[in-house]
């Protein structure tokens, strides 16, 4: 059966990944960009250009299945909400939406709320929904390779707390596994490495792969506000400081066999993250 799929955020994390996954399958997406201009960086791909907080119904047309992400923002929900609706509307069969590890609409977790929304749509719409809730991205520490290779140092707010973090490419083979094969209607997956790991192990694994120490620093919440308070607006960094709140506490700290269930491969673990990306960590030697 010859399927059209649409990818949004294919500039972002996820996106990107997604499209490598889909390519090692032979499938071509179309992708979501907001601009014209980005059509370039996606060569051999059809592209429909549309944004979130505009008309969508022209990258929906003719779509058979989407992968829906919106970056993180005080208007996620109410993105994904207005995306969900406008593809029902144009007759896509079939939504793989990324949500989070441990969405509940009363975590004090103001992401996992909006994300816990967004899935509570889902089940009100009549189409097929495929919810992938990713743990703490093992890409996210890509953010601070340059920090952490100029100083040595990782710094958190998590103390010796483990955490079942992710890599993005687990992330993107399943959602293109559940883009293209039949019986996922309807699940939600939860998303996460092969084993939870302390900050401490991450530091000794990207010092191992690199070959130069990095030590883990248990930072105070409010030290690690501070530091980022230039960087982030306040709804980001009260959020990241619930995230490591809710890390911190262990409540991110199982391991769930679905990555492997859906790919029929083990999800990859932090060692061969770091050893992926020991160059990036590196840099500033
Ligand atoms: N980081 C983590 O550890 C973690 C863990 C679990 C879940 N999550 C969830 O992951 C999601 C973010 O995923 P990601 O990291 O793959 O995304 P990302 O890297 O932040 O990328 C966001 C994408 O959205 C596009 N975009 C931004 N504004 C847009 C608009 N108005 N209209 C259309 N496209 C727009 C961006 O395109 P441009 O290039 O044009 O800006 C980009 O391609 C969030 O929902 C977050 O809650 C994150």
């Amino acid at each position: 059966m010859s399927t059209d799929i649409l990818v949004t955020g294919a500039t972002g994390a996820t996106g990107a990944a997604l499209l490598t996954a889909l390519a090692a399958r032979g499938t071509t997406p179309r992708v979501m960009v907001r601009e014209a201009a980005q059509a370039e960086r996606f060569p051999g791909h059809r592209t429909a250009v549309a944004d979130f907080d505009g008309p969508l119904d022209g990258a929906l047309d003719g779509v058979d299945a989407a992968y829906l992400v919106t970056p993180s923002s005080e208007r996620a929900a109410e993105r994904q909400i207005r995306f969900a609706d406008a593809a029902v509307a144009a007759g896509v069969r079939r939504l793989v939406v990324l949500s989070q590890y441990a969405a509940r609409p009363d975590s004090p977790v103001r992401f996992l709320r909006w994300h816990a929304a967004v899935e509570a749509h889902l089940t009100t719409l009549p189409i097929e929904s495929v919810v992938l809730r990713p743990n703490l991205f093992l890409q996210g520490l890509l953010a601070f390779a340059g920090p952490i290779a100029h100083t040595g140092r990782l710094g958190a707010p998590i103390g010796d707390a483990a955490v079942s973090a992710v890599d993005v490419r687990d992330i993107a083979a399943v959602a293109a596994a559940t883009l293209v094969e039949p019986g996922h209607a309807d699940a939600t997956y939860t998303l996460t490495g092969p084993r939870a790991v302390t900050h401490t192990e991450i530091a000794e694994a990207l010092g191992a792969a690199t070959g130069r120490p990095v030590a883990f620093d248990d930072v105070a919440p409010a030290a690690f506000a501070e530091a980022l308070a230039a960087y982030l607006p306040p709804w980001q960094l009260a959020g990241l400081v619930e995230d490591y709140a809710h890390y911190a506490r262990g409540e991110a700290a199982t391991v769930d066999p679905a990555v492997e269930q859906v790919t029929g491969r083990p999800a990859i673990d932090l060692v061969d993250f770091a050893r992926d990306h020991a160059s990036a960590f590196a840099a500033a030697a």
